[in-house]
């Protein structure tokens, strides 16, 4: 099977956060951070196996700022290492303030999305083609995350 780039399947969602996105306490509520991030993976993912795609797990996902009501935030997404069937999706969070102009990192996510056909059974995937020195260190500590992932597994 012919490999697929990561530049091949990258994903930029940008989004303005608006009051009805707004937590009690006025700041953007993360579970819709949450929703944009799996939005933003999947597609990268989708693109990557041109199939569609669940989210199989989410390792983590960080919150290192908050979000205010008012900024623009960018999602990028990228393909990180690809297995048989299933492949690990980094997601970058930046919150713009668009009257400053500052930028923030607002978090990070690391999802697993497996591919489905029809039938709803796991399909093979296109390898990954790594280009860049970034490429290559993201595959290498994706694939220390997904044999984490696999023990983990087999003692649950
Ligand atoms: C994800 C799913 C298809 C895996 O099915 P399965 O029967 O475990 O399939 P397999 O054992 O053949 O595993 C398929 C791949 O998924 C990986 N995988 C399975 N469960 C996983 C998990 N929890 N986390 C990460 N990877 C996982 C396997 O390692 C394997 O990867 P590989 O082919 O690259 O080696 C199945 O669990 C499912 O449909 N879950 C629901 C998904 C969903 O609805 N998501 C939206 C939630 S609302």
């Amino acid at each position: 099977m012919e490999g697929k780039k990561v530049s091949e399947s990258r994903m930029i969602i940008a989004q303005a956060m608006n009051p009805e996105n707004a937590n009690p306490s006025g700041n953007v509520h993360g579970g819709d951070i949450m929703k944009l991030i799996d939005t933003a993976g999947g597609i990268a993912a989708a693109r990557h196996a041109r199939a569609h795609v669940v989210t199989a797990s989410i390792d983590r996902i960080d919150f290192h700022h908050p979000v205010y009501i008012g900024d623009v935030i960018t999602l990028k997404a990228s393909v990180n290492y690809v297995g048989r069937t299933s492949m690990e999706v980094g997601v970058r969070v930046e919150a713009e303030n668009v009257i400053t102009g500052q930028v923030r990192h607002t978090g990070s996510a690391f999802l697993t999305f497996v591919a489905l056909d029809a039938q709803k059974k796991p399909i093979q995937l296109p390898p990954l083609i790594l280009e860049t020195d970034e490429d290559r260190h993201r595959n290498q500590e994706a694939a220390k995350r997904r044999q984490m992932r696999l023990a983990e597994k087999k003692t649950t």
